[in-house]
Order: C-alpha cells, then sequence, then structure tokens
C-alpha cells in the first residue's frame, strides 16, 4: 500500500470481527512502531499486550465503559517508559520525551496495522490508575493509549480535516 494511501485512507476503527488476529501479524504491527522515531533512540515505550477477556473488562471499566473495546480480539496498551527517558534526559524526558516516543509509536502501530488490512483505534480517555492496576504496570510507566485492534467490521466515513490554511502559520504566528 502507497503510504499516501495509508495515510489518508486509515481511521479509527470501532467495531471489530470476532476472528483473532494472528501472532505474526501482531508482531509485524509492533515491529512497525520500534522503526519510528525517538528520542536519542531509546524507545521509551512499551505495549502490553491483551487478549484474556476479563482483563479486556477491566479495561473496558477502566475506559470509562467503552464497550467497544471488549469487542476487540485484541487490546494493545502503549505505554510511556518514564523512568527509561528521565534516566538520559531528567524532567523533559519523563514529561515530554517518553509520551512522544509512545506517540510515534502509535502512528507507526496504526497505520501498520490499517496496511495489513486490520482496525484500531486510539483511546486516550481512561482512568491510569486502573490501567495501572489491572495490567500491574511498575512505577515509571504511564499508560498513554488503549488501542483495541482486529479485522474491521465497519467502514467509517473520514471525518473532515481542517484546511491547511488553519494549520500553517508564515514566519510568525501572528
Ligand atoms: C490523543 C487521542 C485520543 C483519542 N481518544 C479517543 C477515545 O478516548 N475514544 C475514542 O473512541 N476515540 C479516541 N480517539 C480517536 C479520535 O476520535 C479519531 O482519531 C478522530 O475522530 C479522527 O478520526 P480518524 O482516526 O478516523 O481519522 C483519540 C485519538 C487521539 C489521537
Amino acid at each position: 500500500m502507497d503510504l499516501f494511501e495509508a495515510i489518508i485512507g486509515r481511521r479509527s476503527i470501532r467495531r471489530f470481527k470476532k476472528d483473532m488476529v494472528k501472532d505474526d501479524i501482531i508482531m509485524k504491527v509492533i515491529e512497525a512502531g520500534t522503526w519510528a522515531p525517538s528520542a536519542g533512540n531509546l524507545q521509551s515505550w512499551e505495549v502490553v499486550m491483551v487478549k484474556n477477556s476479563e482483563t479486556k473488562e477491566k479495561l473496558v471499566t477502566a475506559a470509562y465503559l467503552r464497550e467497544f473495546l471488549a469487542g476487540a480480539p485484541i487490546i494493545l496498551v502503549l505505554c510511556a517508559n518514564q523512568h527509561e527517558c528521565g534516566a538520559s534526559y531528567n524532567d523533559r524526558g519523563v514529561e515530554l520525551y517518553c509520551i512522544q516516543d509512545a506517540a510515534c509509536a502509535g502512528q507507526n502501530i496504526l497505520l501498520a496495522a490499517h496496511a495489513l488490512g486490520l482496525g484500531a483505534c486510539w483511546v486516550g480517555a481512561f482512568d491510569e490508575d486502573l490501567v495501572v492496576q489491572a495490567l500491574h504496570l511498575p512505577p515509571g510507566l504511564r499508560p498513554v493509549s488503549l488501542i483495541p485492534m482486529g479485522y474491521p467490521d465497519e467502514n467509517p466515513s473520514p471525518p473532515p480535516r481542517g484546511d491547511l490554511e488553519e494549520f500553517i502559520h508564515y514566519e510568525r504566528f501572528k
């Protein structure tokens, strides 16, 4: 798939077929995450792969009852490794770089999933403490996204995008 086709054609998918995704496909998707840029190439992110129904239900609770999460055969939980990044970059590593690392990896993961015929959605609305408890995350790991993933069972229209001119500021902001 052409890169621009993938970028423009990717959608947030919230309805999934029951079919399980083969492990080698999931590994390929996660490997795409490792090729994202990261501060100092530390790749300060971790991913917890959840397939177990009980754990999925805990994530649904953490995500304010977004039931569609449990409808996915797999949920990837992306975490920023504040501990690792802070050791090299102090406060900026803890507060910014590791979050950016995880976000860059996440976007690669979403695009790779789409390129392989999968659907996924970045879910950022959740109670972090409940996710930490559900997944036994140690201190220094901050969950940044729940990514339900599976074969899509919907084909949503693209939500509108802003005009380029709304984003770009020439030479200075105003
Ligand atoms: C930081 C962030 C947080 C998001 N949180 C949620 C969320 O909590 N629940 C949800 O259903 N979608 C969430 N989304 C997905 C957006 O709603 C979606 O990307 C946006 O509407 C554009 O649609 P598209 O991804 O199909 O282009 C989030 C996306 C981002 C980048």
